[in-house]
């Protein structure tokens, strides 16, 4: 038996989210600026060498793999790192393997990524109006994310909305987006805007709409149970009485929830992220790369960073300021 992989916070870290392109076909404005560079190609991790590294992770104990970007689905040939994965739900090691996605290659992977063993996808939608989508995501069309959406409910895909929590966005569209997810059957999370990277000309303040506003609005209409449940997520969540249906809180403003962090985050050229909301990282890829033939470095490596993790971001807009940001994108370290 292997030790299992303890944070300096006494948290058990059983969770890797792994970003394998930080490229993406949209530009949301909360997420990207309109011009960004990206990473030439050759820095980015070989397939062979993401199934190293997430083979290596599992082996000490990781049991969900949630795949994310950028854009997961625009790296070349991703299929086959996801069948590749499929061995370790197989052998039990794995608990589940997922991703999180814009929805504008669902209806091409599908059936696909059902195959490989995924059950659940979350799929990133802020709006129903087809202009305003367009708008905030500048480059996506809202039929092709919704044709995504129907192909992946077809193939047997359970379906979780996340939205971003935008002020004058899409604070008018709360009962029509609860709506819907009620009708499809799809569980709904929103999410408040963190202070990411830099974003242009667009405001973070401005953009906040907090969850506790949220929540006290749908109240208007709903009765709201708070539920005990966890997904190993940091969404909290609860039902909506008269439809039955559940909404996920995820506020990283309003309400830390690191004192439950089980994750960690290795980025597509092979940095390991601690914690989403600081600058700490490691670089596995050399440990990786160095020892062609031979594991145990990496798992060292794996374990030495682990040790390092901090207990918490540090992002707070209550002095009406932006603090704690970090200068990474949310591409860069995936979601
Ligand atoms: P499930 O509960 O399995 O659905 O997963 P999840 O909620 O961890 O995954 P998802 O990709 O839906 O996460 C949604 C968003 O929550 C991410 O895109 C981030 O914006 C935010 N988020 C996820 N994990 C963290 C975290 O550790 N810290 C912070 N601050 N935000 C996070
Ligand atoms: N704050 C909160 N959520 C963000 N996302 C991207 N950038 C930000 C941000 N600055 C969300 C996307 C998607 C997930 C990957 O992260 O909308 O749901
Ligand atoms: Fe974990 Fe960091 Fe997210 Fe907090 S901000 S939940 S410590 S990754």
């Amino acid at each position: 038996m292997t030790a299992p992989l303890i944070d300096p916070f006494q948290r058990p870290i059983s969770y890797l989210r792994v970003s394998v392109t930080d490229r993406c076909d949209f530009r949301c404005v909360y997420c990207m600026s309109e011009n960004m560079t990206f990473l030439p190609k050759k820095e980015l991790l070989t397939l062979e060498e993401l199934d190293r590294m997430c083979s290596t992770f599992i082996g000490l104990g990781v049991e969900k793999l949630r795949i994310t970007g950028g854009e997961p689905l625009v790296r070349r040939d991703i299929m086959t790192f996801f069948r590749s994965m499929t061995r370790h739900l197989d052998s039990g090691a794995l608990k589940e393997l997922t991703l999180t996605t814009n929805g504008s290659q669902l209806a091409k992977f599908a059936g696909e990524l059902f195959d490989a063993g995924v059950r659940r996808v979350n799929v990133s939608m802020d709006t129903l109006d087809e202009a305003k989508f367009a708008d905030v995501t500048r480059w996506g069309r809202l039929p092709q994310v919704l044709k995504g959406i129907d192909a992946a409910q077809e193939a047997g895909l359970r379906i979780k909305i996340n939205a971003v929590a935008l002020k004058g966005f899409n604070e008018d569209e709360l009962f029509r987006m609860t709506e819907w997810c009620a009708e499809r059957d799809m569980d709904l999370t929103w999410i408040e805007v963190m202070p990411m990277g830099d974003i242009g000309n667009e405001n973070r303040l401005d953009q906040y709409w907090k969850l506790s506003d949220l929540r006290a609005r749908l109240a208007e209409n709903y009765t709201v149970t708070d539920l005990p449940e966890r997904t190993g997520g940091p969404a909290r969540y609860v039902r909506l009485e008269e439809t039955g249906q559940k909404i996920g809180f995820i506020t990283p403003l309003t309400h830390n929830f690191c004192e439950s962090c089980n994750r960690v985050r290795l980025t597509c050229t092979g940095e390991l992220f601690m914690c989403l909301g600081q600058e700490d990282n490691a670089d596995l890829r050399a440990a990786l790369r160095n020892h062609p033939g031979d594991d145990a470095p990496l798992e060292e490596a794996i374990r030495a960073a682990i040790r390092l993790k901090p207990k918490g971001h540090d992002f707070d807009y209550s002095r009406q300021t932006v603090d704690g940001r970090v200068s990474r994108h949310m591409s860069h370290t995936g979601g």
